[in-house]
């Protein structure tokens, strides 16, 4: 009987984002924030689902770009390479390899019954075989890592019953403990960021504020927020306010009362409040700004942090294959 690869002090954090696009307030405050954070309670791994992007960017330059940004926006913002694992996707292709393992025990119902491949078609995805076994792979990218915990949205929590279902069709017909089963953890209570029209913030719904947009960038978005159309000189409602929902991201609990006050107290515009957050997301960012900057100019740090994650990882990944390999007779 083929044996769960070794058991550990600490536990495993595992998680990854997609390249598909710039990333903005909604992925800081609801992912990469944590993610950070994380560093310091286990041993992280996080891995820029570069696999998963080409479900939906199909422009190399793009992807590759995109990469990029990821990866130095994480670096910049503090994700250090001596605590945590980064990597991309891609350069551990072992999980492609228990992608196939898995689908074979996996049934078509499942993956039936993902909302999420329901949604990108709704968005007008192109529906192909890829954006279907999508949660296979997710699932290979958790249990070839061993994880024991992966922070996600929301969104994402439908994934991981996805991938405990796997890991146990997989562990029932071999009769064996090759996979251990992860555990999500949801993303903080400021977890989700309105966008720029009150909706979810998404890279997808053009609603977004970019984490480092700089100039008209950043001030076209942020003085663009819909608000309702109360005049100036009359009280306002901070609760029902997307400006004052995103200022509150930043603000100190005195702060937000303060700008509470003055929006209940009449005389106070949408138009100041604007300004006061453009303010708070300069001066949050713009410290870290040059340095991913730098990081980005500078190609050969990024890819050696890359490399080095990615052979660091390897070497977990080829554990647990190895033992699914043999758990179901490849070897
Ligand atoms: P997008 O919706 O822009 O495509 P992704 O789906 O790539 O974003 O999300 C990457 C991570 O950021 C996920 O963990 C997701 O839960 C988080 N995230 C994205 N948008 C928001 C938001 N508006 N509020 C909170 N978290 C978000
Ligand atoms: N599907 C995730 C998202 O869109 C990204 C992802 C791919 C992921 N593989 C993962 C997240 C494994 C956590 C664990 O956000």
């Amino acid at each position: 009987m083929s044996q769960q690869p070794s058991s550990r002090q600490s536990k495993r954090i595992l998680s990854g984002v997609q390249p598909s696009g710039y990333l903005h307030l909604g992925n800081y405050f609801g992912a990469i924030q944590q993610h950070i954070e994380l560093q310091n309670e286990g041993e992280a791994f996080y891995f820029i689902a570069n696999y998963h992007a080409l479900t939906t960017i199909q422009e190399p330059a793009m992807l590759r770009a995109n990469t990029r940004d990821v990866a130095a926006t994480y670096l910049a913002l503090g994700l250090d390479p001596q605590k945590a694992v980064l990597f991309r996707q891609s350069d551990v292709p072992e999980v492609t390899e228990l992608t196939w393992i898995l689908s074979t025990v996996t049934g078509m119902g499942l993956l039936e019954r993902a909302v999420s491949y329901k949604d990108k078609l709704g968005r007008g995805l192109k529906a192909s075989v890829g954006l279907f076994t999508y949660p296979i792979l997710m699932a290979a990218d958790i249990l070839i890592y061993n994880s024991d915990i992966v922070p996600v949205g929301q969104d994402q929590v439908q994934h991981i019953e996805m991938t405990q279902d796997m890991a146990q069709y997989f562990n029932n017909t071999y009769q064996c403990e090759v996979f251990r089963r992860p555990g999500y953890r949801l993303n903080k209570a400021t977890c989700k960021v309105p966008g720029t029209d009150g909706q979810k913030m998404s890279k997808s719904y053009g609603n977004s504020i970019g984490i480092f947009a700089t100039g008209s960038e950043l001030k076209k978005p942020v003085m663009g927020i819909v608000t309702d159309s109360t005049p100036l000189e009359e009280p306002k409602d901070p609760e029902s306010c997307t400006v004052f929902a995103l200022y509150s991201l930043f603000a100190s609990s005195e702060e937000k009362e303060e700008m509470a006050g003055r929006y209940r107290a009449g005389g106070f515009g949408y138009g100041s409040a604007k300004k006061e957050l453009l303010t708070k997301i300069k001066d949050y960012f713009g410290p870290y700004l040059d340095r991913r900057n730098e990081l980005l100019k500078d190609g050969d740090t990024l890819e050696d942090i890359l490399v080095a994650g990615a052979r660091a990882a390897r070497v977990e990944a080829r554990k647990v294959l190895d033992a699914a390999r043999d758990a179901c007779g490849l070897v």
